[in-house]
């Protein structure tokens, strides 16, 4: 049985006993985990600045010279691929005196042009231009900081430390398979990026793995399709892939008339820290990038549309359509009602909020998370759930 029927099938009994995958009992966090400017020091320094994070999909810079640029964590990247057709990152910090040298979330250059003096950059992020070099002085040999980086199953990951490194078998443990399933090569960006305003990143966090909201908050919007909390979750290390079964799927006969999984299920991988790719096992895909601010109390959320075919011609308007819509969605219904509960954790103090049983994901995140910054991340693969299905359980007790 493939991945996919074999998601089916536990959505399938999910839906028939009336339960999702659960943990093995619900997990208290103090609230102010949330507004600590302390802890989010910490959370940037133990993880955002050393872990390997997805930085880009490959397919979102299909040619030589298309890059798309976000500032995340303090750090202002340049993901771009060059003319020998690698893909690279960079640190978007001209070498002269700091400025950014590019000037739109995506394009398409020749060279990165710094606006201040001019100083440019060919696509491998080589100094090549330096206007009144006679009168500037000795520069040397310098080119934009390069950070390491590594093409795993169609997502470009990099790591924000220059002098770090990547290990992806380890980092990945298994879900780069599960990505391989979604072919995110064969996809086609829409490559205009919609950004949203979000209070702490782990409110907005919160709020992509949880499969329990989505018929309540969403009810009338993109939740209409789902039968709430019925999920499945499957943790890979840190990562997390999440199943959605849609109206429907109980009267599914996967032998006498299956239908086309995008009818039936949708998946969410969310790649541990920040990014949620939703979709892609079809003909569309969502990837929502979480980049904390420069603050505890701010971050932003990336989004961008993906196509299985290229984006033209009537594809143009539906792919708008639909970048409006969740658009609307992700600021009017997820983050009009974080914005709530980030102006409410003064209010709450030292008080508490509880993931349930059916919040695992949750639960597995704020756990991921409290080891990076306790220096104790190697401990995450201790941790498993019950599932509905087997009702089997390793699942972590409340600390
Ligand atoms: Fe970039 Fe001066 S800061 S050219």
């Amino acid at each position: 049985m493939s991945m996919l029927d074999e998601l089916v099938a536990r959505l399938r009994h999910n839906v028939a006993v009336g339960l999702p995958d659960q943990a093995e009992q619900p997990m208290k966090i103090p609230a102010s985990s949330y507004g600590d400017p302390d802890r989010f020091d910490a959370e940037m320094r133990e993880i955002f600045a050393r872990v390997p994070l997805l930085v880009a999909l490959a397919c979102e810079v299909p040619n030589p010279g298309d890059y798309i640029a976000y500032d995340i964590a303090g750090r202002p990247l340049v993901v771009i691929r060059g003319d020998d057709g690698v893909v690279r990152t960079f640190l978007d910090i001209c070498r002269h005196r700091g400025a950014k040298v590019t000037d739109a979330t995506c394009g398409t250059a020749r060279r990165l042009m710094c606006p201040y003096h001019s100083w440019s950059y060919d696509t491998t992020g080589k100094l090549v231009g330096v206007p009144g070099q006679d009168s500037f002085g000795e520069i040397g040999a310098i080119g934009l900081v390069e950070l390491p980086s590594e093409v795993r199953a169609g997502a470009v990951f990099a790591t924000l430390d220059a002098d770090g490194e990547i290990d992806l078998d380890g980092w990945l443990d298994g879900l780069d398979e599960s990505l391989d399933a979604l072919r995110l090569d064969e996809f086609h960006a829409y490559r205009t990026p919609t950004y949203i305003d979000s209070p702490n990143w782990k409110l907005a966090a919160d709020g992509y793995l949880d499969g329990y909201h989505i018929g309540y908050l969403h009810r009338n919007s993109i939740g209409a399709r789902a039968i709430t909390n019925r999920n499945t979750y499957d943790f890979f290390g840190p990562h997390v892939r999440i199943g959605f079964a849609a109206k429907g799927i109980d009267e599914h006969d996967p032998v006498e008339s299956p239908k086309p999984y995008g009818e039936i299920m949708s998946l969410v991988h969310y790649v541990f820290p920040n990014v949620s790719i939703s979709g892609g096992h079809h003909d569309t895909l969502m990837l929502s990038r979480l980049l904390p601010g420069p603050t505890v109390g701010e971050s932003r959320t990336l989004q961008f549309q993906f196509y299985r075919q290229p984006i033209e011609g009537d594809l143009v308007e539906q792919a708008e359509a639909k970048r409006r819509t969740y658009e609307a969605v992700v600021r009017d219904e997820d983050c009009a009602t974080i914005f709530d509960i980030g102006n409410a954790l003064d209010a709450v103090g030292d008080g508490h909020f509880v993931f349930g049983r059916n919040e695992p994901a949750n639960q597995h995140l704020h756990t991921t998370i409290e080891q990076f910054t306790n220096g104790e991340h190697h401990r995450w693969s201790d941790q498993s759930l019950v599932t509905a299905q087997s009702g089997a359980s390793a699942a972590r007790s409340e600390a």
